[in-house]
């Protein structure tokens, strides 16, 4: 895939907005404050009709209400098939889904809900070759301010610049190869 344009959700602010940076002029990010509020069914619409203008579409953003994140991926991939569109979609879900933690629970299921959903979506792709292809990426800690700001932070996180380079890794290798699912992990730089 050659120059891929990029679309990112939750692009604006946060962790996403460092991955915008690092993909540069060929992306573009949306979020609430450019009124794609991803927990509306409408501009799910609009979103999935809008990636058709990108080759890689990133379902970044997770909203407090979690499930829209599938369900935003359901219509992206759902339009996608339906006009054959080329290119990738890489979803962002959690390493949480793991294990089970009830304080997040809506949060931890939602994302198992997701990490099945896209599974499923490259099963797809799989079946049907030359078309687009599915892959969600489950990183432990992202290095963002919101991150760094919990009790929890530990010192380090996965760096976004890191995260990008895996997309364009991802995208760029053999269309016929096909990369499900992904776990991403980070450690301390060394003393
Ligand atoms: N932080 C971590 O350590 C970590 C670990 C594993 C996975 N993740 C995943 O990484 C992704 C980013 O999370 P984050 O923790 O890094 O949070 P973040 O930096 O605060 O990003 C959240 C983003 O989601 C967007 N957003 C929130 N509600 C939205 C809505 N209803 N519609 C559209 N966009 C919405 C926000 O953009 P606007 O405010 O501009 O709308 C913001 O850009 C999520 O999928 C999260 O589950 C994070």
């Amino acid at each position: 895939m050659n120059s891929p344009r990029y679309l990112i959700t939750g692009g604006t602010s946060g962790s996403g907005k460092s991955l915008l940076a690092a993909f540069g002029n060929s992306a573009r990010g949306i979020g609430r404050g450019d009124r794609f509020d991803i927990t509306d069914a409408g501009i799910r619409s609009r979103i999935a009709e809008l990636s058709l203008e990108f080759e890689v579409f990133v379902n970044h953003a997770c909203s407090n209400k979690p499930f829209s994140q599938v369900e935003l991926l359901e219509e992206v991939f759902s339009k996608w098939k339906k006009v054959n569109h080329q290119g990738y979609i890489v979803s962002t879900g959690s390493y949480s889904t793991y294990s089970l933690k009830p304080h997040i629970r809506l949060y931890t299921a939602a994302k198992l809900a997701l990490d099945t959903y896209s599974r499923q979506c490259s099963k797809w792709c799989e079946n049907h070759p030359g078309t687009f292809r599915v892959s969600i990426i489950r990183p432990g800690i992202l290095d963002s301010e919101r991150s760094r700001a919990k009790p929890s932070w530990p010192g380090y996180g996965v760096d976004m610049q890191d995260y990008a380079k895996l997309i364009q890794f991802l995208t760029t290798q053999p269309t016929q190869l096909l990369v499900p699912d992904l776990v991403l992990s980070s450690r301390d730089v060394a003393p």
